[in-house]
């Protein structure tokens, strides 16, 4: 599937759809460039979780945890050495949590085969696409 969605709020949208979608035990891993809205789409999907934390970009501290949600970011990350070294891995594997990785690319091997990957792209100042 494959949206262009024109504001924050249709971003909005398509996250609590996401939502509803998700299970305990499931990765949501996050590709996209700088600003192409993998935080902001993460922000709306732990809101429609009903999750009250307010998520900010993990940027500086890699992992954050929102309830059963755990936000890692790891576009500071340089080696898989290092990924390992996060415990990543028991964070994919906790059944009881949802993953969301942003930058995702150095973890994939550790990323199991029912990963949700989600696509973003910049179109203009107020468009995304985003690919499912
Ligand atoms: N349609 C849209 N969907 C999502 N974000 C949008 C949209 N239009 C504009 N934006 C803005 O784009 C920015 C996206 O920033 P965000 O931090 O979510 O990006 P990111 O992919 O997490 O970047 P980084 O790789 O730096 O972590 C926000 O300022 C947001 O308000
Ligand atoms: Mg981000």
């Amino acid at each position: 599937m494959e949206i262009i969605t024109h504001s924050t709020e249709e971003t909005k949208k398509l996250a609590s759809e996401i939502a509803e979608k998700t299970k305990l035990g499931d990765t949501l891993a996050l590709y996209g460039d700088l600003g192409s809205g993998k935080t902001t789409f993460t922000r709306y999907l732990v809101e429609s979780l009903g999750l009250k934390n307010r998520v900010q970009s993990p940027t500086f501290v890699i992992a954050r945890k929102y309830g059963h949600v755990n936000h890692i970011d790891l576009y500071r990350i340089i080696s898989e050495k290092e990924v390992g070294d996060l415990g990543i891995k028991e964070m994919i594997e906790d059944e009881n949590s949802i993953m969301i990785i942003e930058w995702p690319e150095l973890a994939e091997n550790l990323l199991p085969e029912n990963t949700i990957r989600i696509y973003f792209e910049y179109v203009d100042e107020n468009s995304r696409k985003i690919r499912i």
